[in-house]
């Protein structure tokens, strides 16, 4: 395929420095060998998240200066709730601070309200996703949910390829609703695109199945769409019958498969902070005043949530923004070209996905087990030797289970490199394909690590290692 040049031109810039090898060396040991708590002025190529980290267009910095930061009943939060209403279609939004902000309304709100529909109390709920976020997923945990991921069988198998390896298995999605009974589901997440299994999109056909089974069983279904437009983005290339629509129209018709939206805006809609959680209708009406309630607590008042008004109307830009297909098509190209690039240096990815690379550690450091985290061993390594910043999603992100404290099994050692949005050019990823040229070389002497400290949640932001000698 050949190559488009980028339909933007860049009149912003941020410096970036190279540094050298021995000064990486000191970089990562002084933060006990864990890339996440490198400074960034260390790092060359910041490849950990596509998250806040993108451009912003000029579109979405000139409407911050229309910015109303009135308390209540901001101006610039009734542009926001109109760019909802008119993508989505959906009536109902409270903006919140960035994605997680989001789920920290909806999870408790939909969860009280199961409990007191079907007359339970402190009966343990389960809650579905083809995978869950794990920010997501620890919502859920917290608020003493057990949860259930039901991805397809192939969606960790790197060798396959498929045109939605983000979507739903509709058997194992039947069978744990009639295992676990209704009653105690208080929501089914639709992720999309599935950033845990490679940023892999979802179909409209599986999204509509979803929908269809979780309202025979009066289940509310939640899309959590940060990079919703990827999605549509893929539908319109992959699945015949949206070919024809435009990203907009695909974007009305995915959102009638759900009946709440949750999103980090800090993806697809480029903005550096910002979230939303959305009601297509009042439908959920007693959830709906909970979650403005537990806004008010938690974010601040439901017409700013933990935005300012110039954010608000910066979102409600990059809302659209994000749908433009020639960027979505020149970005969707650069995952593409870093992936064909890595195969044809003989490193096994996950087919190209929508907002990263995923690199299969485990396939290529055969000789370290999974509780020495291959995938973790790559980034340190790949830092050491390119100054590229990166995050391992395997065993160390997964952790130990929280009742035996035995590590869980990872369906996958991966390496994650995100490409943030109009960020980095086509010579950057060359780099990175070169650095990974080096990598190949040496790989087979790099050693498993283990914690020197290990905190007890979320340990992978915190923890410190070393080298298994
Ligand atoms: N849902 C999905 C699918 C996500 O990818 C994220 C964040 C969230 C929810 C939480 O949103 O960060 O705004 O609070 N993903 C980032 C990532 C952090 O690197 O993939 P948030």
């Amino acid at each position: 395929m050949e190559y488009i040049a980028e339909p933007y031109r860049i009149r912003v810039i941020e410096p970036i420095k190279q540094t050298t090898r021995a000064q990486r060396e000191e970089a990562l040991a002084k933060v006990g060998c864990n890339p996440f708590l490198l400074k960034s002025k260390d790092v060359f190529i910041d490849l950990l998240t596509d998250s806040g980290t993108g451009a912003v267009t000029q579109a979405m910095q000139s409407a911050m200066l229309k910015g109303d930061e009135a308390y209540s009943g901001s101006r610039s939060y009734f542009a926001l709730q109109d760019a909802v209403k008119d993508i989505f279609d959906y009536d109902l939004v409270i903006p919140t601070h960035q994605g997680r902000g989001a789920e920290q309304l909806y999870i408790p709100a939909l969860i009280k309200k199961r409990e007191k529909d079907q007359g339970l109390s402190k009966d343990k709920m389960t809650v579905i996703s083809n995978f869950f976020f794990d920010t997501t997923q620890g919502h859920s945990q917290w608020n003493g949910c057990k949860i259930v991921n039901v991805p397809l069988d192939t969606a960790f198998d790197t060798s396959t390829k498929g045109d939605f390896k983000g979507n739903f298995n509709i058997g194992a999605l039947h069978s744990t609703i009639e295992t676990v009974g209704a009653a105690h589901i208080p929501y089914i997440v639709s992720t999309i695109t599935c950033n845990s299994a490679g940023g892999q999109p979802v179909s409209i056909k599986n999204l509509k199945e979803v929908y269809q089974i979780a309202k025979q069983y009066d289940i509310p279904v939640v899309m959590d769409c940060a990079r919703f437009a990827e999605n549509a983005y893929f539908i319109k290339q992959r699945e015949p019958e949206y070919s024809h629509l435009t990203i907009d129209e695909i974007t009305r018709i995915t959102f009638q498969y759900a009946d709440i939206l949750c999103m980090s805006a800090k993806k697809d809609a480029m903005v550096p902070i910002g979230g939303l959680l959305a009601f297509k209708d009042r439908s959920l009406d007693d959830v709906y005043q909970e979650c403005r309630t537990l806004c008010v607590l938690q974010e601040g008042f439901p017409t700013y949530g933990g935005l300012e008004g110039g954010a608000m109307e910066r979102l409600a830009v990059g809302l659209y923004e994000a749908m433009r297909e020639e960027w979505l098509a020149s970005r969707i190209q650069q995952i593409q070209y870093l992936v064909d690039g890595l195969e044809k240096i003989g490193v096994p990815c996950q087919q190209a996905g929508g907002h990263a690379v995923f690199i299969d550690a485990g396939a290529m450091l055969p000789h370290i087990p999974q509780d020495q985290f291959p995938g973790h061993v790559l980034a340190c390594e790949l830092y050491r030797i390119a100054g590229i910043r990166s995050a391992e999603i395997g065993s160390l992100l997964i952790g130990r289970d929280p009742i035996t404290g035995l590590q869980r099994s990872s369906p996958a050692e991966l390496l994650r490199l995100a490409v943030p949005r109009a960020t980095y050019t086509r010579a950057h990823l060359d780099y990175v394909i070169a650095a990974f040229k080096l990598l190949t070389k040496s790989c087979q002497h790099l050693k498993g690590m283990t914690f020197t400290y290990e905190p007890p949640v979320l340990r992978h932001f915190n923890a410190q290692f070393e080298t298994i000698v």
